[in-house]
């Protein structure tokens, strides 16, 4: 038996920050990042707090790929302040940080229900609907996701204008970002109707107004409808879970701390590949692997042309590629000119282990060798 929930009621369009004067909390804390914090925008949370003669503080101290120690100084401002209820305001990080706080904090001192509502400033994690937070173990050069249906927030307010602020390579690398876990989620072993219908959806957006929001930061249309294409993402891979992608992607950030949705971009090539086991050299064949027909319909949604299987698949990753080279990703590590070949190599045997017991890589469609993830590590050098 299988079950498909959404946990989080979504508030979207024009005002939705005007939910923030009549949610049901007296006494709430805003978690967030310094730039949030300094900006102009933070008033557009704090006003509709302020109509709405709800009490706040702000515990603004969140850096990006949350580490444990901010997460501990976040428990120490909760438990201090004792809010019922948590907004969590920025990226990924802010709302990870958020989950991954009100958890701990309600460990250590269970004084009742504490509400999560995240807003979202990047159009990336999806974090506002899933029940993943990603912690960082800097010591141990882990990152550790999270899973609970506790951590999933109870409002998610999606409201564009708080994204416009987001420059190109941010705009870049979260934007792939979604188009990866819409991807993985199509392509997923735990795959349903529900999550497949909300990751198309999310692919097809990302394939007509991710460059567009790329190119015009302050084109409105494109910016709401990549905001939508995050959440629906971020519900997809809810249910159907992330791959290999992913499990890879979360070791070049702990240890090199490359973006996110930047490592998950420069993987995707690669990891299609492996999926498909179609690479530029292939020939058509009488069988293929189960991900092929999944990469085919993607392909058909970012009005790709549909030959054959192995061009079609070619074609995805072509499109990929493209996508990367117009909006400044590297392509390779060695691209990236910061990190030495002899670092990155010594690091791979590490990073593969570690990404084999990452839980994302479980539901990848093909399941991968140590000695595979050996190989698609040397092959993005
Ligand atoms: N919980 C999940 O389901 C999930 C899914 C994928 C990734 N993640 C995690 O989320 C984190 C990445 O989140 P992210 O990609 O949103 O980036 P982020 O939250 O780390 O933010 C990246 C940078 O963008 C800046 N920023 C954010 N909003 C901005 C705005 N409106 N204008 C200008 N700058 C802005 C931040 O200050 C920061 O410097 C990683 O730790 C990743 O592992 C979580
Ligand atoms: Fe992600």
């Amino acid at each position: 038996m299988k079950s498909f929930e959404i946990k989080t009621k979504v508030y979207f369009g024009d005002q939705a920050l005007d939910r923030l004067a009549e949610i049901p909390y007296r006494k709430v804390l805003v978690i967030t990042d310094p730039f949030m914090a300094q900006s102009s925008m933070i008033n557009l949370i704090t006003d509709p707090l302020k109509k709405g003669k709800i009490e706040f503080d702000i515990f603004k101290d969140v850096v990006p790929d949350p580490p444990i120690e901010k997460i501990s100084e976040g428990v120490k401002k909760m438990l201090e302040y004792k809010p019922d209820a948590i907004v969590a305001v920025g990226g990924g990080s802010a709302i990870d940080s958020s989950k991954s706080i009100r958890e701990f904090a309600l460990r250590v001192d269970n004084y009742g229900k504490v509400g999560l509502i995240a807003i979202p400033t990047t159009s990336g994690t999806g974090s506002e609907v899933t029940s993943f937070a990603v912690v960082s173990d800097p010591k141990e050069q882990m990152k550790y996701p999270l899973v609970s249906r506790d951590l999933t927030p109870d409002e998610a307010i999606l409201d564009a204008e708080l994204v416009k602020s987001v420059p190109p390579a941010i705009t870049a690398d979260t934007g792939m970002d979604v188009f990866t876990h819409a991807l993985e989620a199509c392509v997923s072993t735990n795959k349903n109707d529900f999550s497949t219908a909300l990751a198309e959806k999310a692919i097809e957006i990302c394939g007509v107004f991710l460059l567009r929001a790329y190119l015009d930061g302050n084109d409105t249309h494109a910016r709401q409808k990549m905001h939508s294409a995050s959440c629906l993402a971020g519900l997809a891979f809810n249910s159907a879970s992330l791959g290999l992608n992913h499990g890879m992607a979360h070791q070049l950030g702990a240890i090199f701390h490359i973006p996110h949705g930047r490592a998950n971009a420069m993987l995707l090539p690669h990891i299609i590949e492996f999926n498909s086991d179609i690479n530029k050299h292939s020939k058509s064949r009488t069988e293929y692997l189960p991900a092929v027909k999944r990469y085919a319909t993607v392909a058909q949604l970012l009005g790709l042309s549909s030959y054959n299987k192995i061009m079609t698949v070619r074609s995805l990753v072509n499109w990929v590629q493209f996508m990367l080279k117009e909006m400044d990703i590297p392509l390779s590590i060695s691209q990236m000119g910061t990190i030495s070949e002899e670092e990155y190599m010594n690091a791979i045997d590490h990073m593969a282990d570690a990404a084999m017991a990452d839980g994302c890589t479980d539901t990848n469609p093909r399941v991968p060798r140590k000695a595979d993830v050996v190989q698609l590590y040397k092959n993005l050098w």
